[in-house]
């Protein structure tokens, strides 16, 4: 075979290419497998074997099965159930349902009031606690319920806030928002700065903190509009309430509260 001066024979070639290869394989395995993980923490040289485990992620007793004796690795021994996924709500819950038994003479033993008192089932809980909060600081004032919640501490209007969420809603909301709904719930008067009532209180968006209407006594729904409207009641923040009902005429408030009361008691069908 003809070479040319200076240049290398192909075989040589080839052989120093083998070579080279596993030089590499070599080098970078010990990298690998040795020299990569001594500079870990929890490295304990425990010979090669161990450190082809460790590097690959499998255990060291790999295929030695349960013959290893050791016990098996758990992630937890926590134990997952359905109820679990509510935190601490079922007792939260109990603790409210005995209280709520101070409540039943007035507000319904189901939440749902058969006098002009409001109704609590299925009140969003942040209502109720806001409410409560506002009776108790003297933020909205009634003769009764001051005193009751000036009794009630931070941990027990959480439980009856929680325990009256649960229980089923007076089912009263149309299924269509469609023109046979007053105007002022559906579209609110924008040239007298009234908002649509259903913007805010459930129907197409909630406002957090703004109360569960449907179903509530027409009465107790009339009083509040015009205790709003002569500021006998000043807990809504941002005056939100006290601004649009000061817009409202004697009629309009009676139209909106028979609206959303439908039913002056609950059917309890
Ligand atoms: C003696 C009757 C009576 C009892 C007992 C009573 N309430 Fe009331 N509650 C009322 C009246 C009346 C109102 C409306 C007061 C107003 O005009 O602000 C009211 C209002 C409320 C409101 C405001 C609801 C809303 O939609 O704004 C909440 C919350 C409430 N009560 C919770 C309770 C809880 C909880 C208990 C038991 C610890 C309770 N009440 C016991 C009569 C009572
Ligand atoms: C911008 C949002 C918003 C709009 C629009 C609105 N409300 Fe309210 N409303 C609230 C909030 C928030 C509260 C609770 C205030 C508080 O914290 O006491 C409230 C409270 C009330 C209450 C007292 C309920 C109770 O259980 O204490 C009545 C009644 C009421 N609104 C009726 C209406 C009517 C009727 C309309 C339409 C004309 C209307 N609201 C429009 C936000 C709104």
């Amino acid at each position: 075979m003809k070479t040319e001066p200076g240049s290398v024979p192909a075989g040589r070639l080839a052989r120093l290419c083998i070579i080279a290869l596993i030089a590499l394989t070599l080098l970078s395995a010990a990298a690998g497998f040795l020299w990569l993980p001594s500079v870990q923490a929890d490295f304990a040289a425990r010979g090669l074997w161990d450190s082809i485990c460790r590097a690959a992620g499998v255990s060291r007793d790999w295929g030695s099965g349960a013959a290893s004796g050791q016990t098996p690795r758990v992630s937890t021994n926590v134990v997952l159930l359905p109820e679990m996924m509510r935190p601490a709500a079922s007792d939260v819950v109990g603790r409210g349902a005995t209280l709520a038994l101070n409540c039943t003479m007035c507000h319904g033993a189901q939440g749902m009031s058969r006098s002009d008192t409001p109704n609590l089932a299925g009140q969003y809980p942040e209502v109720i606690a806001k409410q409560l909060k506002d009776y108790k600081s003297g933020q909205r004032s009634s003769a009764i319920m001051s005193v009751l919640a000036r009794g009630l501490s931070d941990a027990q209007i959480a439980e009856l806030s929680a325990y009256y969420a649960t229980l089923p809603k007076a089912r009263t909301a149309p299924t269509s928002y469609d023109e046979s709904l007053p105007a002022l719930v559906r579209v609110g008067d924008p040239m007298r700065n009234i908002a649509p009532c259903i913007a805010c209180h459930g129907g197409v968006d909630q406002k957090l903190g703004a109360p569960w209407l449907e179903g509530m006594p027409k009465q107790y729904l009339v009083d509040q509009l015009n205790h709003f409207k002569s500021g006998m009641r000043s807990n809504d923040s941002g005056q939100q309430m006290r601004n649009m009902s000061r817009a409202m005429t004697a009629a309009e408030i009676d139209q909106v509260a028979l609206f959303y009361a439908r039913k002056t008691k609950p059917s309890f069908d």
